[in-house]
């Protein structure tokens, strides 16, 4: 798919990823371009500086969500590409159990990184399907399909996002939907402020989130499902499907090497 003419929307569009999606969208010449964020002033300050529309709202709300995708589609007609890409960090914490973190991060993180997927594509696939296409890009994690060493939560709702895009892509490639999921290793944003380096997520470097919006472009274009900012993540992926055992063992190696594991 290419960009020029869309109507696309953004979800944690305020802020790294999504306003650098957000950007490139616009320079790519979308028709327009919808960025939401939690915050209202920071969404719309954002807006006004990229020349975005701003919507300020929680993804966790259902209702909002609803809401967004309603009238987006009053005003431009259609919603060509719908970005849930709003995400969070954080730990397991001391002493980095893996049931460490508290039942509020589980299920915060589960909100977030699932069910405002599911949210999104609830109120998109109506719309979609009836004229039989739409475009899904679901930002996931390189650790929905590996594993974030210090945080289970968001090893686990990671893998809840990737799973949903396949069930996404399995269940409406035949009604015309496309669907790409991005999974980026370490980027420079505000989630990895204060880390060292990305913390053992940024082994292979940092990436810029320009640099992940031009692999978006990139996908987008060639409609790829998986979208990898970061290359290696598709050998360590046939690497775990190899062997499991190995997979692990590498892992638990790498694990030693960080005493805080997400550098914070
Ligand atoms: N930065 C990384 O290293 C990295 C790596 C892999 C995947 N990701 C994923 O990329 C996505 C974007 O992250 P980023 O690095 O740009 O982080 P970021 O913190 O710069 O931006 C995330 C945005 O999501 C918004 N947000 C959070 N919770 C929200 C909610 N409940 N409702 C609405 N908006 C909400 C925040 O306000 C923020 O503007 C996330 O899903 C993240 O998990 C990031």
């Amino acid at each position: 798919m290419k960009i020029a003419g869309k109507v696309c929307v953004v979800t944690g569009g305020a802020s790294g990823i999504g306003k650098a999606l957000a950007t490139r969208f616009i320079a790519e010449g979308a028709k327009a371009v919808v960025i939401a964020d939690l915050n209202a002033d920071t969404v719309s300050a954002v807006g006004a500086e990229i020349g975005a529309q701003a919507h300020a709202l929680d993804v966790r709300d259902e209702t909002a969500i609803a809401a967004l995708v309603a009238s987006v589609e009053a005003e431009h007609g259609q919603i060509d590409l719908f970005c849930s890409n709003a995400g969070i960090i954080g730990v397991d914490g001391e002493p980095w159990w893996a049931t460490g973190a508290d039942n509020e991060l589980w299920q915060r993180m589960w909100e977030i990184h699932l069910m405002s997927h599911v949210y999104a594509a609830r109120a998109c696939l109506p719309a979609m399907i009836a004229r039989g296409e739409g475009y899904l890009l679901n930002t996931a994690s390189a650790a929905g399909l590996l594993a974030q060493i210090g945080s289970a939560p968001y090893s686990v709702t990671k893998h809840a996002a990737v799973s949903f895009a396949e069930s996404l892509a399995i269940t409406h490639g035949d009604d015309g939907i496309k669907v790409s999921c991005l999974c980026p290793q370490a980027v420079d944003t505000a989630m990895t402020a204060g880390t060292d380096g990305g913390g053992v997520a940024g082994v292979d470097g940092m990436l810029s989130a320009e640099a992940v919006a031009e692999a978006v472009i990139q996908g987008l274009d060639v409609e790829s499902f998986l979208i990898l900012p970061h290359p290696e993540v598709e050998e360590y992926r046939q690497n775990k499907a190899r062997s499991y055992e190995r997979w692990l063992g590498g892992m638990r190696k790498l694990r030693r090497l960080f005493t805080d594991p997400v550098g914070q």
